[in-house]
């Protein structure tokens, strides 16, 4: 059989449809960004960035592609009943194509070999998710499905309480994951087990039983051990000694061995607190150890006061238990649903490095509101006193750029009004996969893309004389590549590339869409019905040819055509 699928694949409606995204630039709004010197540590060159995350992923790919440490996505979950006529699992279709979209670009913006990507997910669409990632990284990329304990109390309303989401973990390469992350701390429950009663000048300590399973032991692990009181002890039955001889008489003298209150007891090990470097993070994330729904709630409350500012954050710790397993002070984390700016904080609040993208407005009047505090120093909520956080450093405020292209009125495609010749050298600096870095000096250089490839973008009319002369200027060890409006004669010089702005470009991506959100309970499909034959009776003018009707809604039969505006919507927001 020759049609016969090769590999184990998830599949849905629209699977190949892939958009074609324009690399737009970002522009700053000086006015939001903020900074605040308090320490030489300061870190400034955060980014925050209002927008459809699709295009800003696409407008960050290439500063930032392999440069990311960590990812953490909590994307809308699609609970949403936004087709509550159909029961052919289209939102899905739709919610996980533009999942796959913006995942390829965060697999691309990670770490060739310390990026990892966290996703918070329920059990709606876990499952599938977990075979998409699987697709997008590759299922050997799996580091575990943390459970986080979201809620403390009973959900009594479900047939069965519904009372966890999921945290999904990947790596870009799993076996040096496994070796750079770092481990949890002790919480203050597991602390509490370390005591001082005798005011031991090293700290806390606890005694440790010092006997093993006999299974693989060796004879150094059987011995008497005659305790200060007098008795004596064996390993017991099926059981010997942690530790050698050697290796216990030398702890021994060393104060390290306990015998109990009154010199007694079986001997055990002291363990310093301060000895304890962490726990192997596992998969089970309790609500006392990252929190829950209502402490975010209240760490919302406690910056906006109590309104309904935001639905859905995350509580701190819950990000700082991530952060603390994926990251080191300065690694740069990256979250493109951004919601109220929980990860942005507590990433500024740990001293790493962080992009945040958020498209509601509350990129401004929440997120940029609350970095602002944490900036100051003025947000004592969340993991502030954990963390010792006590301000300082700062972000920049960005918004996408409109497309560089607009149609005139006759339909046809020209560079957008809204670009300054600053803004059209550094969009097609991006387009052509040049850095972008003006020359003061010499005004054919727009950027670079090696140390002898340039890149000179104007819209003027260049003639051959001015190609000449530029030529000249170029010289023979030096190419450059000149995007214009248009020029006159031959451009046969041989270290110059001429392109003509924007007929080059025209084919390279989808100009002019803004909107590629990710709501798709407003994306209602329109279905294209393909009537048969039989029915046109009732349209005298299609008799013999079968017609097309568009209606919005219902599915009226199995058979029926359907045309799917699968990367189509509006961007109001949210909804979980
Ligand atoms: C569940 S919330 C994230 C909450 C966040 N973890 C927090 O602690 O506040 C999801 C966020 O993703 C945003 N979002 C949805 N589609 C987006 C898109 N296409 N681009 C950028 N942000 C988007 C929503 O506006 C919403 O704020």
């Amino acid at each position: 059989m020759t049609n016969r699928k090769k590999r184990l694949e998830l599949t849905w409606i629209g699977k190949e449809e892939r958009p074609r995204l324009e690399p737009r630039i970002l522009i700053e709004d000086q006015e939001l960004s903020y900074a605040k010197r308090v320490s030489n540590d300061d870190i400034f060159d955060n980014r925050l960035i209002h927008g459809d995350n699709l295009l800003a992923l696409k407008a960050l790919e290439q500063e930032f592609a392999g440069k990311i440490k960590c990812i953490y996505i909590d994307p809308p979950y699609n609970t949403g009943s936004a087709f509550e006529h159909y029961d052919d699992g289209l939102e899905h279709s739709l919610w996980l194509g533009l999942m796959r979209d913006r995942l390829e670009i965060l697999r691309n913006l990670l770490h060739p070999t310390d990026g990892s990507l966290w996703v918070s997910i329920d059990d709606y669409e876990a499952a599938y998710l977990r075979v998409l990632l699987d697709e997008v990284f590759g299922r050997g990329s799996f580091i575990a499905s943390n459970v986080w304990q979201k809620r403390y109390s009973r959900e009594n309303r479900e047939a069965i309480g519904d009372v966890h989401e999921y945290v999904l973990t990947y790596a870009v390469n799993p076996q040096r994951f496994k070796e750079i992350r770092n481990k949890v701390p002790p919480t203050p429950e597991q602390t509490k087990v370390y005591r001082n009663p005798n005011n031991d000048p090293h700290g806390p300590w606890r005694p440790i039983p010092m006997t093993a399973q006999e299974g693989h032991a060796t004879k150094e692990q059987f011995y008497e051990i005659v305790s200060p009181s007098g008795a004596v002890f064996k390993p017991p039955k099926g059981r010997c000694w942690g530790l050698s001889k050697a290796t216990f008489e030398k702890l021994r003298v060393e104060g390290r061995i306990y015998f109990g209150k009154n010199g007694d007891s079986q001997p055990n090990v002291i363990r310093y607190l301060s000895e304890v470097e962490g726990y192997v993070p596992w998969t089970w994330w309790p609500h006392e150890e990252v929190g829950h729904t209502d402490e975010s709630k209240k760490e919302i409350h406690a910056l906006f006061g109590k309104t309904d500012a935001f639905d859905t954050p995350k509580p701190e710790r819950l990000i700082h238990r991530i952060l603390t397993i994926a990251t080191n002070p300065g690694d740069l984390v990256l979250d493109s649903f951004l919601g109220s700016g929980t990860t942005a904080a507590v990433a500024h609040k740990m001293g790493r490095r962080w992009i945040g993208v958020e498209l509601g407005d509350h990129a401004h009047t929440l997120c940029a509101t609350r970095l602002r505090k944490v900036v100051d120093g003025s947000e004592p909520g969340g993991v502030t006193e954990a963390v010792g956080w006590k301000g300082g450093g700062g972000f920049r405020f960005f918004k996408l750029a409109p497309s560089l292209l607009e149609k005139d009125k006759w339909g046809n495609w020209i560079v957008s009004k809204q670009y300054n010749p600053e803004m059209l050298a550094e969009a097609m600096c991006k387009l052509e996969g040049f850095r972008y870095a003006p020359d003061r000096e010499v005004f054919w250089n727009h950027g670079r893309s090696t140390e002898r490839d340039f890149i000179y973008v104007t819209t003027q009319n260049l003639s051959r004389e001015q190609l000449h002369s530029i030529s000249e200027q170029v010289g023979e060890d030096r190419t450059l590549l000149i995007c214009c409006g248009a020029f006159r004669g031959r451009s046969d010089f041989s270290n110059l590339t001429v392109k003509k702005i924007p007929q080059s470009v025209l084919v390279r991506c989808e100009w002019g869409r803004d909107d590629y959100s990710l709501n798709v309970t407003e994306q209602i499909p329109v279905i294209v019905v393909e009537e048969a034959k039989a029915d046109a009776s009732f349209n005298d003018a299609s008799k013999g040819s079968a017609s097309k009707a568009k209606i919005g809604g219902r599915r009226r039969s199995s058979s029926a055509m359907q045309e799917l505006p699968l990367f189509a919507g509006s961007d109001k927001g949210s909804k979980r």
